[in-house]
């Protein structure tokens, strides 16, 4: 077992789950609640076979935006990231997001199927954006909880207007609710979370 990323895995989700519980909003309470039930033991300890993608040329940026947040969170990141294994869904290409889209978007799970630990139906991760792009609409039964961890993203909720919502903010979609992401000059680095009903995709509407 590689103990060093063990205990980086372990302090990436304590310093998530700090982070978490010093804010107040929809679902951080049910977040929370769900990953103390996941096993993170050194016996649920696995490496995913680490994958890179083209969007990670941002990470530099976001992390040194993520230090002016949560210093300790930002440091937990560098820490696993080169074990991380960075996907995109299966379904979602160029022809259906925009041209480059898939050059600026990539997830990553701490908790997951391809994570650290696999989880018990639950998931929790890492999301990035490239700039200039649109995530758009789309849902899953999954309840959903997103901590940008830049500044500058642009949500939108049931099709509704898109809005700004600071760095460190957190957004919650209730299941199916329809959802969508921008960002405009800066990439986004996010975490997220699934806190059940994590083995349906994320279906794109339309
Ligand atoms: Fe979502």
């Amino acid at each position: 077992m590689n103990h060093d990323l063990f205990h980086d895995a372990g302090w990436f989700l304590g310093a998530a789950r700090r982070g978490l519980a010093a804010r107040r909003g929809e679902g951080i309470a049910e977040v929370l609640e769900r990953l103390a039930a996941q096993d993170v033991s050194a016996l649920a300890f696995r490496e995913p076979e680490p994958r890179g993608l083209p969007v990670l040329v941002h990470l530099p940026q976001c992390l040194g935006e993520t230090m002016l947040l949560d210093p300790d969170l930002a440091a937990a990141i560098a820490a696993v990231e080169e074990g991380l294994q960075w996907r995109q869904s299966a379904s979602y290409s160029d022809a259906v997001l925009g041209e480059g889209f898939t050059a600026n978007y990539g997830w990553a799970e701490i908790i997951g199927p391809h994570g650290f630990f696999a989880g018990e139906d639950f998931l929790l991760g890492l999301l990035m954006l490239g700039p200039h792009r649109h995530y758009r609409d789309h849902f899953h039964p999954a309840p959903e909880l997103y901590w940008p961890l830049t500044s500058g993203s642009l949500w939108s909720r049931d099709s509704g207007a898109f809005v700004e919502k600071p760095q460190g903010a957190t957004i919650w979609h209730p299941p199916m609710a329809m959802h969508a992401t921008k960002t405009g000059e800066t990439p986004m680095l996010a975490l997220w979370s699934w806190t059940r009903d994590a083995g349906t995709p994320a279906r794109l509407s339309g």
